[in-house]
């Protein structure tokens, strides 16, 4: 994941609100899952949902067809070979320092890249079959895509990705990391290494359940398409936004099943009793908005009331007293997830549950749930609102001379329900008596709002920052969401790693972004998602004493085959 957000921190006021103490004790509406034995397709999956009203559930959905090669594959990833050959793998993958850092020059230009081609000698040795039985497209020369065709062209593909790059290593930290931060040592429990959470298990994980398929002489009825960008820590354009192009250019548009890539994975709670796995089904948008007022210098002995950089701090203080009121909407994915909380979080105090209920049809209650929330963590105003941050600020050029320009960059992480346009309105109306006090030209996205004779209040986008937030995923019981669902509880069901008393799957707005920004052309079911818990890294993303769950990675897998499998079986 990209800006510094690791899956677990996306999901914070989901955690602080699993975690409350309840007020009263409820019974918990244990779940059962069941094996379906149809093949999965339109009709089959719609007389699969159980649960709640308000959170429908698919139940575990293992593969039919399939059923004995998910077997016999699982067993091979129960053997103390398999294991370790996989961590082994994935500590050679982390072995490579493919470091990708802000600002980088063009493929074939920036020698910085060049790291990556040791990844791909590495994955190409190692995964000797696969490069040989697939088709390998290389895209901007470190852009990797799998193609293994299907028998049935009438079956959608389905897309799985993953990004080669990691963020780089901070060097004063180095002397922090338990084990060197590109060893990728194995110490009997954890498998050290940037990369090793954030996003080498993934990929790794994608590339041995093929490896493995292939073994068994599996041939798919729907084709499966692998790819891997290499810049998802910095802009993303020169990976995925270009293996986006191939993609549409190769398939066309909408011509995905699915997309399953990075993102939340599932939370432990009632002390590991209940797991709560949330698919992120929507991101937030992002926009940097450039604040700068620019006025006459001149000498400092003879100064105006108000400089540049006084004007621009009334500026900033003018933005910061008009944040964006967070909505809570019943129709956007924050609401969904807290009616699943609510529908089957264990601890959470009756009265908050009843309010989650009444606001399903009551806006008074709507609006007390909303501020109950936030009251709860105020990491729920990032999730209900768009988010304003005053990140960078630059004036002034000497200490004698008046600074004729002074600007701030404000960063914007924006609402699922808003847009780029509204956020654009909001601080234009926000500078606008700024501007009007300090008798300046509002210029805003090279729109003259007010005209004014003592210079100029300029805003525009910084650094070319603009997405909107991200479609959002249908997750009706009767589409891929199911089978992603059905694939979770199945992996969990018989988990040594995880052992739960039940399973509840709710989607949720991720905070940050993915790769997926570039995909949305592709497929209107992505899912960002992998199937690791909470405590399965040992500190974080991002971070020092980046290390993974060496046994979660081995469940990754076991996850990653049944969704193939499942997704081979389905006639949707
Ligand atoms: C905006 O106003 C400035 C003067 O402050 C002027 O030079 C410029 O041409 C105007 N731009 C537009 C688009 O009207
Ligand atoms: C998606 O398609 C639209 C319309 O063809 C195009 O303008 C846009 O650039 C595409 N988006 C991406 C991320 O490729
Ligand atoms: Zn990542």
């Amino acid at each position: 994941m990209t800006w510094l957000f690791g899956p677990f921190l996306l999901a914070g006021g989901l955690i602080s609100v699993l975690a409350l103490k309840p007020d009263s004790f409820t019974a918990f509406n244990t779940q059962t899952s069941f094996n379906v034995n149809v093949p999965l397709g339109l009709s089959g999956l719609s007389t699969q949902g159980a649960g709640g009203f308000d959170c429908p559930q698919s139940s575990a959905i293992h593969p039919t067809l399939h059923r004995e090669l998910n077997e016999k594959l699982n067993g091979i990833y129960g053997t103390e070979g398999f294991k370790s050959k996989t961590y082994e793998t994935l500590g050679g993958a982390i072995r490579v320092p493919t470091e990708s850092y802000d600002g980088m020059g063009p493929v074939g230009k920036d020698a910085r890249w060049k790291v990556f081609s040791g990844l791909h000698t590495f994955l190409e040795d190692r995964f000797k079959r696969l490069y040989s039985d697939l088709v390998v497209t290389k895209v901007n020369t470190y852009g990797l895509v799998f193609h293994w065709q299907g028998s049935d062209d009438s079956l959608l593909p389905i897309l799985l990705t993953a990004h080669q790059d990691v963020v780089p290593v901070e060097p004063i930290t180095w002397n922090e990391w338990t084990h060197p931060p590109y060893s990728g040592h194995f110490d009997g429990t954890w498998i050290w290494g940037r990369g090793s959470c954030d996003d080498k298990s993934s990929l790794i994980a994608i590339l041995v359940v093929i490896e493995e398929l292939l073994n068994q002489g599996f041939t798919p009825k729907r084709t499966i398409v692998v790819a891997f960008g290499f810049d998802e820590e910095s802009a993303g354009t020169a990976g995925a936004g270009q293996i986006a192009k191939y993609l549409e250019t190769r398939y066309g548009r909408d011509s995905f099943a699915t997309l399953l890539d990075e993102g939340s994975g599932f939370q432990k709670v009632a002390g590991g009793d209940v797991i709560f796995a949330v698919p992120s089904t929507s991101e937030k948008g992002y926009t940097d908005i450039l604040v700068e007022v620019s006025t006459q210098g001149g000498h400092s002995s003879v100064p105006p009331k108000h400089t540049s950089i006084g004007i621009l701090s009334s500026a900033i203080v003018a933005i910061e007293s008009s944040e964006h009121t967070p909505q809570l909407l019943r129709n956007g994915t924050p609401f969904a997830t807290y009616q699943c909380i609510a529908e089957y979080g264990p601890d959470i105090p009756d009265s908050l549950r009843k309010l989650v209920k009444r606001a399903a049809e009551d806006d008074d209650a709507l609006d007390q749930l909303k501020w109950a929330l936030i009251d709860v963590d105020p990491i729920n105003s990032a999730m209900f609102g768009t988010t304003q941050a005053v990140d960078l600020i630059r004036g002034g050029v000497k200490v004698n001379a008046l600074p004729e320009s002074a600007s701030a960059v404000v960063n914007h992480r924006i609402a699922e329900h808003s847009s780029v346009v509204e956020v654009r309105k909001h601080l234009t109306q926000v500078l606008r008596p700024v501007a009007e006090a300090f008798d300046l030209t509002l210029d805003s996205f090279g729109v003259n709002v007010t005209e004014g004779s003592r210079g100029r209040l300029t805003i525009g986008t910084a650094f070319g920052a603009v997405l909107e937030p991200s479609p959002v995923t249908p997750t009706g019981l009767s589409g891929p969401y199911a089978i992603l669902s059905g694939t979770i509880k199945a992996t969990l069901e018989g988990s040594e790693v995880h052992p739960s008393k039940s399973v509840v799957v709710s989607p949720m707005l991720a905070m940050g972004n993915t790769d997926t920004r570039f995909y949305w052309n592709l497929t209107k079911h992505i899912f960002r998602y992998a199937h690791f818990a909470d405590d399965d890294a040992y500190n974080g993303y991002h971070t020092v004493n980046e290390a993974i769950r060496a046994e979660a990675l081995i469940e990754e897998i076991q996850f990653l085959t049944t969704f193939v499998l499942n997704w081979d079986e389905a006639t949707i």
